[in-house]
């Protein structure tokens, strides 16, 4: 077996604490026992690799995937997969799920009053490429109503998946004139940094809707 280095671990004091009543959604989601510190083995310390048979062409772009076009302003959505040293993370899957430019999921869970979009559903799938690199097209999400307090709306987002080694639920992305393409689409830039001080905020639940 080849010897893998282990993670750094956060600072303490660095980092916010997990349950913050204020933020409604923090009291169901932390933990109430005490972390368990685990050490970090060969199981932690590596992922699995994808072959770009398990990506379909065209599944990072979210408004292509039905007979007509969805409703809504297009953005492309780009960046890279980085390492906590700042090293791309090649060939590892990103997914994405959004609401609709209404700011409607179409899942049964979801009963909103806003419209639902045929040609939109708002999940996407891409590979980084040997820098690290991945891009989405797709439509700018709506804010929708979110039970934290009277009179809550969560901003436009889209959630990231990372496969294998974390799970991102946060998108604070830059507006990216490189990347927009001239009557056609705005460009945002999202780096995500998996590990380290510069850590992207990260959620290891995955499975709830929002
Ligand atoms: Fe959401």
């Amino acid at each position: 077996m080849p010897s893998v280095t282990a993670y750094r671990r956060p600072t303490a004091g660095t980092q916010p604490d997990y349950l913050f009543p204020r933020y409604a959604s923090t009291v169901k989601r932390a933990p109430t026992q005490p972390l368990v510190m685990l050490p970090q083995t060969q199981t932690e310390l590596t992922g699995p690799v994808f072959g770009y048979g398990e990506v379909k062409r065209g599944d990072h772009d979210l408004t292509q995937q039905h007979a007509g076009d969805p409703i809504g302003e297009r953005i492309i959505v780009s960046g890279r997969v980085l390492d906590e040293n700042g090293r791309p993370v090649p060939n590892t899957l990103v997914e994405i799920w959004q609401a609709n430019s209404a700011g409607r999921y179409p899942h049964r869970v979801d009963q909103h009053d806003a419209p639902t979009d045929p040609n939109f559903t708002g999940a996407g799938r891409a590979l980084t490429d040997k820098r690290g690199h991945y891009r989405f097209v797709t439509i700018r999400p709506g804010e929708y109503p979110w039970r934290n307090h009277y009179n809550a709306w969560r901003p436009a987002h889209i959630h990231f998946s990372l496969f294998g080694q974390a799970f991102v639920q946060r998108l604070v992305s830059t507006l990216d004139w490189e990347t927009t393409i001239p009557e056609m689409a705005l460009g945002y830039r999202f780096d995500i940094v998996l590990r380290g001080p510069e850590e992207t905020p990260m959620e290891t639940k995955k499975g709830a809707l929002r």
